[in-house]
């Protein structure tokens, strides 16, 4: 089936009005039910002031994305207006909508951050063009600033692998509780995949379009980190957006979040409680939205014990847990994994892909994996570097002749430890599953050293 095809361009620009929420502040009701008429349909909100003051109130109470105002308005000029609130705490871009644009309008209003001006009397699709200009520009503000942070740290945007029951059961869970606003702790030792799973449930949510903003708590100096997640009022009343505005409406993930300094603990656990953020500096708290997930490796309740994590934001953020496993624990995912760095790897760095023999395999199986997936995509990129796996994993390479019954053996431990993963290591219940005894289990272990 053929559809016309829809220019990129224009598909963005709908989509950025139609998230927007919009106040339209001027005191003729003609000109705020024209205005509210074009924008209603088109926007997810449309809000009206008729003059400076409840313009005011409006902003005290919500976020808007875009203000759409008129210059002359009795009681304040709608330029001081702009200038009172920035100094207050308001960032919304701006369009100023007037009869009269002499040069000295035109420099103020610049200072005072406006972004664009229409000329009155305009039309409809005037006012449209203007609206869908100022929110493309703040959604490729946002998008370059993420993008930026993105390309600076080296994040694995790969695809969640793995088939065995322990990751399945992960799925499962993450599959439940995406479509919630519940926060998710994620917890498990380095390398378990932390991070890409909680990337996972953020693609799994309504919010998959919107932003997934990563900070890394342990990786920000202590001193920056309250302006680099609540933002910071710099010179000339401007605002440098924090990360957590920049995941409005999207995901905001804290990982390594016991490293997270006190004083940040407590404007934090304000942002849970209120949704509300006040960048550093500024007078006014902004309403946000957004979906909070977290992630360490430290022992969370010890840390509260120990005094360095508060106990009350450890009781808001760990209602609902999902503790990656080990690989160890899922030997099963091994092969599907290593096949995938392989391949990655080898189309990267234009190297040959290794075979992956079935004593490659069970070595591999066999190893415990302290560094977890990590270390065994580690593992394959230095190999495939080298050209070959270090000796500890090495195969006998094409399994044939007199190897493949040399093999038997291989493929009989190989076949037995799978069912052991599968009964979590009972050997009593893996005997039974296997139809033979327990003493040829614990024999055949002893062989094996395992
Ligand atoms: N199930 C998986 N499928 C594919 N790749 C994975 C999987 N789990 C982890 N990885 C990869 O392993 C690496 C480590 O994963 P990740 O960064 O998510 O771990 P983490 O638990 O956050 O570790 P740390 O606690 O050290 O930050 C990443 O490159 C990631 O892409
Ligand atoms: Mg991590």
């Amino acid at each position: 089936m053929t559809s016309p095809a829809t220019p990129i361009a224009a598909v963005e620009e709908y989509r950025s009005l139609s998230a927007a929420s919009i106040l339209v502040i001027d005191d003729e009701p003609g000109m705020r039910n024209f205005l509210t008429k074009i924008l209603q349909p088109r926007a997810r909100r449309v809000e009206q002031a008729a003059s400076a003051q409840e313009a005011t109130r409006r902003l005290d109470e919500a976020h808007f994305d875009l203000v759409i105002l008129d210059n002359l308005m009795p009681g304040e000029r709608g330029l001081d207006w702009v200038a009172n609130q920035r100094k207050r705490g308001f960032y919304a871009d701006t369009i100023l909508i007037t009869a009269y644009a002499d040069l000295e309008t035109a420099i103020t209003a610049l200072r005072a951050g406006v972004s664009d001006f229409v000329l009155k009397p305009f039309r409809a699709n005037q006012i449209l063009g203007a609206v869908e200009r100022a929110l493309d520009r703040k959604n490729l503000r946002r998008d370059n600033a993420l993008l930026r942070r993105e390309l600076s740290a080296d994040i694995g945007r790969g695809q969640l692998l793995g088939a065995s029951g322990a990751l399945q059961a992960v799925r499962d869970v993450m599959k439940r509780v995406a479509p919630l606003p519940t926060p998710v702790l994620f917890t498990g030792a380095s390398g378990t995949g932390k991070e890409l799973a909680a990337r996972h449930l953020h693609d799994l949510s309504d919010r998959a379009e919107a932003p997934f903003v990563a900070v890394n708590c342990a990786a920000i100096a202590p001193d920056h980190i309250a302006a680099e997640l609540f933002g910071v009022v710099e010179q000339g009343d401007r605002l440098k957006p924090g990360l957590l505005l920049l995941a409005d409406r999207g995901t905001l993930f804290l990982d390594e979040v016991a490293q997270m300094p006190l004083q940040v603990q407590a404007a934090l656990l304000r942002v849970l409680e209120d949704r509300r953020v006040r960048p550093v500096g500024a007078q006014r708290e902004m309403p946000l939205d957004l979906r909070f997930l977290f992630a360490t490796n430290a022992d969370l309740q010890h840390a509260v014990s120990a005094g360095a994590f508060r106990a009350d934001l450890y009781h808001r953020i760990n209602g609902f847990t999902i503790d990656m496993p080990p690989l160890k624990d899922r030997a099963d995912d091994i092969v599907e994994l290593a096949s995938m760095f392989m391949r990655q790897f080898s189309e990267a760095l234009g190297m040959p892909v290794l075979d992956l023999d079935e004593e490659t395999l069970l070595k591999l199986r066999r190893y415990h994996w302290p560094g977890n997936v990590r270390e065994l995509k580690n593992l394959i990129e230095r190999s495939v570097i080298l050209g070959e796996f270090p000796e500890e994993f090495a195969g006998s390479g094409a399994v044939t002749g007199v190897q493949a019954i040399e093999n038997l053996e291989l493929v009989t431990q190989r076949h037995i430890m799978h069912v052991l993963d599968a009964c979590d290591g009972n050997r009593a219940e893996a005997a039974r599953r296997l139809g033979v005894s327990r003493k040829t289990i614990d024999r055949k272990m002893a062989l094996w050293d395992a």
